[in-house]
């Protein structure tokens, strides 16, 4: 089942989210349809909090950036693999030089700006079977595993901009908060006037 992704404004992207045990209730089938949900709207990760759920749950698949020829065969080739389920993810580490990446959110249609990271995240999490990993990523893989951990702390990419950015694109988000914005994904906005 598709399910509505919360966009910019509502209180539940800006809560610190909570970890969860193997009984969470129906885990299995909030997975599958997180997963609908991310694919439906060609996105590359989705984070719980996301579709309303204040819980350290977030899901990966970089395959859509694999069709972008800007990067060579081998790293296509490594972004065309990269699927994972984070459970309960914990950043270890991260390192190097920050580069810039024009990053985009599901919960922020069309708007899209350059934001700084590190190239290197270490990171512990747990799969859908709660086995433990601990694993170093680079490149964009990085890039999209701390974008969605960001969520699980109730962090948005507009908040890493520069002041003037963020005053640039205030009455974006204002509109998108509405309901004011096209978008071809299901989505639920937190002041939008209900209709009678
Ligand atoms: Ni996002």
């Amino acid at each position: 089942m598709v399910l509505p992704i919360v966009a910019y404004g509502d209180p539940v992207l800006r809560k610190k989210a909570k970890p969860i045990t193997k009984d969470y209730p129906k885990l299995d089938e909030l997975i599958d349809n997180m997963k609908e949900t991310m694919y439906g709207a060609y996105g590359v990760g989705l984070a719980a909090p996301q579709i309303g759920l204040p819980i350290r749950l977030f899901l990966v698949d970089t395959a859509p950036f694999a069709e972008d020829d800007v990067f060579t065969e081998e790293e296509q080739d490594a972004l065309k693999k990269f699927q994972r389920t984070f459970i309960n993810a914990e950043i270890i580490e991260e390192e190097g030089d920050e580069w810039a990446f024009n990053e985009g959110c599901l919960s922020i249609p069309d708007v899209r700006e350059d934001v700084f990271r590190q190239p290197k995240v270490t990171i512990k999490y747990q799969d859908e079977a709660f086995n433990e990993h601990t694993e170093t990523f680079d490149g964009l893989i990085a890039r999209v595993v701390q974008h969605e951990y960001d969520h699980i702390e109730g962090i948005l990419f507009t908040d890493k901009l520069s002041s003037l950015k963020k005053r640039l694109i205030k009455g974006k988000l204002a509109n998108i908060s509405k309901g004011k914005i096209k978008v071809d994904y299901r989505m639920r906005f937190p002041l939008q006037k209900k209709k009678r």
